[in-house]
């Protein structure tokens, strides 16, 4: 019998790229209930304006609450750099996490040097928002940041190794890299880019780390949350998304690593 099950965590990204952050919510805990929303009708998030993307993230975190939940992860680079505070702002009673403050922080404990290079959509880097949030965590830090628009397309594309797959990944990386004073960690500031790893390893000189913000950011929601469910057993997926049932379920299942069905999502309207 289950009796302290707690209302779910909500999770929300423009799409399926957000299952890479689900997948490592799941591993750190495996007995809490999720309710996922990926808002593949509007997808991508990446090239739109911040205010387009302000008014999608509170129509995406106004669905899920309408479906009571206790938290929200923002597993989208691209929502969080542009819309964390207008979604705490909008609803100060709701712990709101995103990703760019784990991922930045994994960035920071992993570099000796303090040279960091970041890659995400021209959303994310245009405005700034990895590069303030590790000038936060360490004033001295030096990022180079560079928008890397093709490797969500390949990545949703399956083309996530062989010839193409690291042809595109040296074209974008091998400038950021190329001087002795280069940076000595990498963040995949995107939630597409985990599944890119293996073709952007090979580009890339053999002492550089590479840091996403999944594991952190799962690290950062167990903090956050005072009571987790202690059941034994798997926590249950709901899954939402605004179109495409078949398509969600099979691009989806690359990033979060295991099947998914298309008869179990739901589709809804914003
Ligand atoms: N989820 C987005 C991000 O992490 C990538 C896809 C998009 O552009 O919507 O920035």
């Amino acid at each position: 019998m289950k009796i302290d099950r707690q209302p779910p965590i909500g999770v929300f990204d423009s799409g399926v790229g957000g299952l890479t952050v689900l997948r490592a919510l799941r591993l750190a805990l495996p007995a809490e209930d999720f309710i996922y929303l990926g808002d593949t009708a509007r997808l991508p998030y990446g090239t739109k304006s911040p205010e387009t993307v302000v008014r999608y993230s509170l129509q995406c975190a106004a669905a899920l609450l309408a479906r009571r939940i206790r938290c929200l992860v923002v597993a989208c680079n691209t929502a969080s750099a542009a819309a964390l505070s207008a979604l705490r702002v909008r609803h100060p009673a709701l712990p709101v996490i995103g990703v760019i403050e784990p991922g930045a922080a994994a960035a920071v404990a992993a570099s000796q040097s303090q040279h960091i290079a970041v890659i995400g959509t021209e959303g994310t880097i245009g405005g700034g928002a990895y590069q303030s949030a590790i000038h936060g965590l360490n004033q001295r830090a030096r990022v180079t940041a560079a928008a890397c628009s093709l490797f969500v397309a390949m990545a949703e594309e399956g083309w996530t190794d062989g010839p193409i797959a690291q042809a595109v990944a040296r074209r974008y990386l091998e400038p950021m890299f190329k001087n002795d004073d280069a940076p000595d960690t990498l963040v995949l500031g995107c939630t597409h880019f985990p599944v890119l790893t293996a073709s952007i390893r090979t580009v890339l000189p053999g002492h550089i780390r590479i840091v996403d913000s999944a594991a952190t950011t799962a690290a950062a929601v167990v903090r956050q949350l005072h009571n987790v469910t202690k059941t034994a057993g798997r926590g249950h997926v709901t899954w939402l998304a605004t179109d495409g049932a078949a398509r969600f379920a099979r691009v989806g299942s690359t990033f979060l690593g295991e099947p998914l069905h298309a008869e179990r999502i739901e589709i809804i309207d914003l």
